[in-house]
């Protein structure tokens, strides 16, 4: 549905009534629902087969909502201040006072919390009259939406489970998921790379963890190593092309590219085009999708974190 003020104001209404809503981000398409409602939280894990240890990022219009379901310490002021609204969730105590559902959190007494920047995401977040609980909009393990025909592809119908209304905002300008950091311990911890580089967020609070990942008891639970995969193999750090196989380029290459993430080598035209690219990809029959080297540096690391996933490694 088209995201003008009718669409909007019909989608906040519907998703403020337990139903399921489909945004888009500017990270990826979010799969929403009222973070305070039970029923509404457990149709979410329904519809994309999630599995409900997994808990769920908040989104809220802006950081003054956030502070009302998380307990903000210094570092989450200055990251929130600086980063938000952006690609930047960030794990923290949850509120008791804040009305969320229990589920959101799958267990754990904390929450992650994000303000997104898209321009519809923020106005649709500002109509809604709840915190909004959205996991990416995909159908477990499989990769995130950056169009709104992939969601459609991905999640079931309507009165199958699905979300009532897919709001279309285009394709998504980062095309990775958000930054996870965890800020509810001691030392801060990325759990998740993505649409924010840790050095800019070093830049700001100084040398920051990374959490390993680790299938027996994961820190995020969405680090299971296999997560973000494609149906056909993936083959990381391909220098040459073997015969059956598709060619995902990056920068000028030797071998003809069947796509390219970026001709030029630009590691942001090449974090917005890997999902879009993975996806048109693995539609074709070809024996594997062989994947050019990518700089493991600022937005690199998110974009090998989710090649690695997709190639099981
Ligand atoms: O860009 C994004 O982050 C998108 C858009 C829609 O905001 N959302 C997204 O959600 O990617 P999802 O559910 O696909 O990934 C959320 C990640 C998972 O790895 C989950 O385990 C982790 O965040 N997470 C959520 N709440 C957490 C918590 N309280 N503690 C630790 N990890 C948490
Ligand atoms: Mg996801």
């Amino acid at each position: 549905m088209a995201a003008d003020t009718h669409g909007l104001t019909l989608a906040a209404n519907l998703l403020s009534n337990g139903e399921l809503v489909a945004f888009p981000t500017e990270t990826v398409y979010g799969l929403g629902a009222d973070a305070t409602n039970d029923a509404a939280i457990t149709s979410i894990f329904a519809a994309k087969n999630r599995p409900s240890f997994n808990p769920l990022i908040v989104h809220t219009k802006d950081a003054e909502d956030a502070q009302k379901l998380a307990r903000f310490n210094g570092l989450a002021e200055r990251l929130s201040t600086i980063f938000w609204p952006g690609a930047l969730t960030i794990v923290l105590p949850r509120r008791e006072d804040g009305g969320l559902s229990l589920l959101v959190s799958a267990g754990l007494d904390t929450v992650a919390v994000r303000v997104p920047k898209h321009p519809l995401a923020h106005e649709f977040l500002a109509a809604c009259r709840c915190p909004v609980a959205a996991p990416s909009a995909n159908f477990s393990g499989e990769v995130s939406p950056t169009q709104a025909s992939h969601v459609a592809q991905s999640l079931p119908l309507p009165n199958e489970g699905g979300p009532a209304i897919i709001l279309d905002g285009g394709p998504c300008r980062v095309g990775l998921e958000s930054t996870v950091i965890d800020l509810s311990t001691a030392r801060p911890t990325i759990l998740r790379h993505g649409g924010i580089p840790k050095e800019h967020l070093e830049k700001i609070i100084g040398t920051i963890n990374v959490a390993e990942t680790n299938d027996k008891a994961p820190r995020s639970p969405g680090m299971l190593s296999q997560h973000y995969a494609p149906a056909t193999p993936l083959r990381m750090n391909a220098a040459n092309i073997l015969s059956g196989e598709a060619f995902l380029g990056f920068g000028p290459s030797i071998v003809d590219a069947t796509l390219s993430l970026s001709l030029t080598g630009d590691i942001q035209e090449a974090a917005a085009n890997l999902f879009a690219m993975i996806r048109q990809l693995d539609n074709q029959n070809y024996s594997a999708i062989a994947v050019s080297e990518i700089p493991n540096i600022g937005l690199g690391r998110a974009i090998n974190d989710r090649l690695r996933r997709a190639a099981h490694t």
